[in-house]
């Protein structure tokens, strides 16, 4: 048997399947053009390849399916609950844990619990619905990344961490006491799926220790973080995966986690804490909010397929096969004359749209353009992150602060390509690599002033023409 990680196939293999649609290049046209050029408002089933979320997206497996069945529906108290609350228990360390029906709401709960306005949550990359729930509770989202991220080529293995120099220097300052929380995203999604490493987070656990300020993980990614932990920091490549992110989750205070990821199902998220006072405003806040503390919002079959997902997410294998068939796409793509941000991680790869497309201005939205392109081309469906979704922009929704990167995220669900369906990918953007020319830009028709990139409408700009 071949033992190269690269040449092993994945762990499992397929039992139930869901057929993709292939529209015509005139049906993808008049749905994207239905769509407001914005692929959040595509239909699925207009979709050949969705590469949009890797957020409950994945596939679960038949011993998943199986604890599903066994789901315990009671009100309070129910055999799921505490299947589920051992098995997390065990993962992570902490004494309390509650349940939630995703990320965001757990977000929601403990920044309401824990920030008071005027206060300011540090983190090395709030995710978009973490930095909007930081803002609702009143306090003010810092992003403090390392330096090393800035460089997208360079091959820095942990590109994700927070920037220590950076934190103390808040820390210490005359903004020192407003500091109520340091919150790590692992992997760092909102910068290139880069992972933070356990030197930087047991950095992080000092600077929080001597300066009495919580330290919490946004641990939505804490599987994928740990294998590269495991492949790129030398003094963990003997620890299991599991062991890894049960040392992560010990460094913290406590944690906000969405399920949808690394829980292997299509819905779920937990908060993580040990401090007790903090646990009781919580629970009443979950309570009033989200369910009884004993389901915060699931049913018992999802905390069943939750109990097992999270067994199944930190098997070597599994998460090994993840890591090179995303290397594998990153490659292919790389090959066809496509810069990504490097090195590759495994959630997600992100096309640097700006260097492929220099004809386009940020203005014009070279990230959105290549991702449109995607779908146009090839039924292809992502997300720019680029200056459509994080560029500052005015009231008449003209730019006027470009993001530093212009990238399209290719999120990859668990489970549900293969191969073949990377290398289709990767073919459509070889041929969008031989012509970038030909890519359109694109100007704003109408646009929500929070969260813009979810609902804005755009046009394509007539060829030649400049915004
Ligand atoms: N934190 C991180 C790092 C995330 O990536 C997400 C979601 C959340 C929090 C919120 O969790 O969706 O369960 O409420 N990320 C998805 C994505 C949506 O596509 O990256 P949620």
């Amino acid at each position: 048997m071949p033992t190269g990680p690269a040449k092993l196939p994945p762990p499992y293999r397929i039992k139930v399947v869901e057929p993709i649609p292939f529209l015509s290049a005139e049906e993808r046209r008049l749905a994207l053009t239905e769509a407001g050029y914005n692929p959040f408002n595509l239909r699925a089933d207009q979709v050949t390849i969705d590469l949009l979320s890797d957020s409950g997206t994945g596939a679960t497996s038949a011993a998943q399916e199986a604890a599903a069945a066994l789901g315990d529906e009671s009100y309070a108290g129910a055999r799921s609950w505490f299947r589920f609350r051992d098995e997390v228990r065990d993962l992570t360390g902490y004494p309390h844990i509650l349940p939630v029906h995703q990320g965001r709401a757990g977000e929601r709960i403990l920044f309401g619990s824990l920030l008071k306005p005027g206060q300011i949550c540090i983190s090395n990359t709030h995710f978009d619905t973490t930095h909007a729930n930081v803002e609702l509770a009143g306090a003010e989202p810092r992003d403090l990344p390392c330096p090393e991220a800035a460089d997208l080529d360079s091959d820095e293995p942990f590109k994700g961490n927070i920037d220590l120099d950076a934190l103390e220097r808040v820390l210490t300052g005359p903004e020192g006491h407003r500091v109520g929380l340091v919150l790590v995203t692992i992997t760092n999604n909102g910068l290139g799926a880069q992972p933070v490493s356990m030197a930087n987070l047991e950095a992080v656990r000092e600077l929080c220790r001597r300066h009495a300020v919580p330290f919490f993980l946004d641990a939505a990614r804490f599987a994928e973080n740990a294998w590269l932990v495991r492949e790129r920091e030398p003094a963990y490549s003997d620890w299991t995966p599991r062991q890894i992110a049960t040392r992560a989750f010990q460094l913290a205070d406590g944690c906000v986690v969405s399920l949808k990821k690394d829980g292997l199902t299509a819905i779920g998220g937990l908060i993580g804490l040990r401090d007790d006072d903090l646990y009781a405003v919580c629970e009443a806040n979950l309570i009033a909010t989200e369910g009884f503390s004993t389901y915060g919002g699931l049913a018992g079959h999802d905390l069943e397929r939750l109990a097992q997902g999270l067994q199944e997410v930190v098997d070597p294998a599994y998460l090994r096969s993840r890591a090179a068939s995303t290397a594998r796409l990153t490659q292919m793509i790389n090959d066809a004359g496509v810069d990504t941000v490097q090195p590759p991680g495994i959630h997600a790869l992100y096309l640097n749209a700006g260097r492929l497309l220099p004809h386009l201005a940020p203005h014009e939205f070279p990230g959105h353009s290549l991702g449109c392109q995607l779908y146009l081309d090839g039924g292809i469906r992502c997300a720019e992150l680029g200056s459509l979704y994080l560029g500052g922009m005015d009231d008449e929704h003209q730019l006027v602060t470009p993001a530093p990167f212009e990238l399209v995220r290719l999120a990859i669900p668990r489970r549900v390509y293969t191969d073949t369906h990377f290398e289709y990918v990767a073919s459509v953007l070889a041929d969008i690599a031989k012509a970038p020319e030909r890519v359109r830009g694109y100007r704003i028709v109408s646009s929500p002033r929070l969260l813009r990139h979810f609902k804005v409408r755009l046009e394509p700009l007539a060829p030649g023409v400049v915004a």
